[in-house]
């Protein structure tokens, strides 16, 4: 279900309520841990789709930061490929949780760009299982791709697929005060 889309030169920015696993686009992230071998939430959802392929090729990455992103293909996904990304823990905000978590969503676009991917979807990183309050996450999410838009020049669609109607609001909200609306 499709909440709010707007445009921001070329790219259309796009508000959803869905399952991410689903989603036929170019690359879905992944809020992964930085095991990179999978765990609950979205994580545990995205590998349960795309099969014991996924985890093998995560084997193979040896892990991941916090803050960084790491791509693999989407094997039995309807997305070509996965972009597993490590959210922080929130910890009350003093321990650089808004940096490390601007870096997970700018990370996950310069990837886009170098794959010259076309199409993304990202969740609402952290704030399932890691506990980053939603408003703030969504202010990071929103402002941080539309930043990060200039590294990634291939992308022309980007999803954030909530999992909720409150998460959409939220980011409705926020992605409201950008760009201009869709025809
Ligand atoms: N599609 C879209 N969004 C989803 C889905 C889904 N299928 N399932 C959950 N969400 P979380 P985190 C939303 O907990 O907070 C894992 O164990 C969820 O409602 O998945 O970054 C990892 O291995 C929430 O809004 O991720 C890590 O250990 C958002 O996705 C840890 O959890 C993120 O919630 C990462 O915690």
């Amino acid at each position: 279900m499709t909440v709010l889309t707007r445009r921001i030169g070329g790219v259309q920015l796009e508000i959803i309520v869905a399952d991410i696993t689903t989603l036929g686009v170019d690359a879905i992230v992944n809020a992964a841990n930085s095991s990179l071998l999978g765990g609950g939430g979205v994580d545990g959802a995205i590998h349960r789709a795309a099969g014991p392929e996924l985890v093998a090729e995560c084997r193979m990455l040896h892990g991941c930061k916090t803050g960084d992103a790491k791509i693999t293909k989407g094997y039995r996904l309807k997305a070509a490929h996965v972009i597993h990304t490590v959210g922080p823990v929130w910890n009350g905000g003093t321990l650089g949780e808004d940096d490390l978590l601007a870096s997970c969503y700018r990370r996950s676009m310069e990837l886009c760009g170098q794959h010259e991917l076309s199409s993304a979807a990202f969740p609402a990183i952290s704030t399932g299982i890691y506990r980053f309050p939603a408003d703030r996450a969504a202010k990071i999410a929103i402002g941080t791709t539309i930043e990060a838009l200039p590294a990634a020049p291939s992308v022309g669609h980007v999803i954030f697929c909530c999992f909720s109607e409150a998460s959409a609001a939220l980011h409705a909200d926020v992605l409201a005060r950008h760009g201009s609306p869709c025809a």
